[in-house]
C-alpha cells in the first residue's frame, strides 16, 4: 500500500485554552505546538503527506511552509466547527488520493501521539474500513443532575474515549461528513459521521498519554510527555 495523507485541522480558536493566540501557535518544547504535532506525523513512514487546515483569518501561520521533514505539506480554510474544517480538508486533498483510499485525521492539539500507535491504527482499521485510536474509560463514571449533584453511576464497561488520529476511506468520509452536515447533525469526530452513515468503526486501542491540549495545564503535561519520548 502507498503512503497516507492526513488531514490535520487546526483551524480553532482554542476558547477553552484562553488567551490572544491560538493554543495551536503556543510554544511547546522549543516549537510551536502545530508543529510539534506536524513533525510527529510527518516522521511516520507510511505517511505521504499533509494536509493542514487552518483558520481564514489565521495571521500566525508560517505561510512559506510547504514541507515537514520532506513531506509535502498543503494548507486550506477550515471552516466554523471541526467537522467543517476536517470536509474543506478532506476536499482540498490532491486528486491522487483514490475515493477508497484511506485517509487519517489527526487533531492539531494531539502532539504527543505515538509513532507506534499510528502504525497499529493503519494495520488494523485499513482492513476492515476504518477505526479510530480509542482509549478504554478507567475513572467512574457519574451523571450529574442540574445541581451538580450525583443523579446516577454510570457503567464503565464497554465505554472508550475516542481520540486521533482516525482512519477512513477518503470517499465515504467525504459522503458521510457531508451528509451530516446537510442534515444538521452535529458531528465531534469522524467516526460519529461513520457510525451515521452506518458502518461500525474499529477501536484500537491507543497509548493514553496522546492528550488533547485544551487547557493550559494539559499544554505542560504535553511538554513532560515530548521530553520523556525524545
Ligand atoms: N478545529 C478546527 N476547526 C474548528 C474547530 C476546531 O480545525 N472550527 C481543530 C482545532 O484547531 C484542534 C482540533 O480541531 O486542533 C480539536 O479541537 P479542540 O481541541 O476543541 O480545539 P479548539 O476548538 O481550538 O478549542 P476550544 O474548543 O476550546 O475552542
Ligand atoms: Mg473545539
Amino acid at each position: 500500500m502507498s503512503g497516507l495523507w492526513c488531514v490535520v485541522p487546526a483551524a480553532g480558536r482554542g476558547r477553552r485554552f484562553g488567551g490572544d493566540v491560538p493554543k495551536q501557535y503556543l510554544q511547546l518544547a522549543g516549537k510551536p505546538l502545530l508543529l510539534q504535532t506536524l513533525e510527529r506525523l510527518a516522521v511516520h513512514p507510511r505517511i505521504a503527506g499533509l494536509m493542514l487546515v487552518i483558520a481564514a483569518d489565521d495571521a500566525s501561520w508560517a505561510h512559506g511552509l510547504i514541507e515537514v521533514l520532506g513531506k509535502p505539506l498543503l494548507r486550506t480554510s477550515g471552516g466554523a466547527e471541526r467537522a467543517d474544517s476536517v470536509l474543506a480538508g478532506l476536499r482540498a486533498l490532491p486528486a491522487s488520493v483514490a475515493p477508497d483510499h484511506a485517509v487519517l485525521v489527526h487533531d492539531a492539539a494531539r502532539p504527543c501521539v505515538r509513532v507506534a500507535d499510528i502504525s497499529r491504527l493503519i494495520d488494523e482499521a485499513v482492513p476492515v474500513g476504518g477505526g479510530l485510536l480509542a482509549a478504554p474509560l478507567r475513572d467512574t463514571l457519574k451523571r450529574a443532575d442540574a445541581q451538580g449533584r450525583v443523579a446516577a453511576t454510570e457503567p464503565r464497561e464497554s465505554r472508550w474515549r475516542a481520540l486521533t488520529p482516525q482512519l477512513f476511506p477518503r470517499g465515504a468520509l467525504e459522503a458521510a461528513l457531508a451528509d451530516a452536515a446537510a442534515a444538521g447533525v452535529a458531528i465531534t469526530d469522524e467516526a460519529m459521521a461513520m457510525e451515521r452513515a452506518g458502518h461500525a468503526p474499529l477501536l484500537v486501542e491507543g497509548s493514553e498519554d496522546n492528550i488533547k491540549v485544551t487547557t493550559p495545564a494539559d499544554l505542560v503535561l504535553a511538554e513532560f510527555l515530548l521530553a520523556r519520548a525524545s
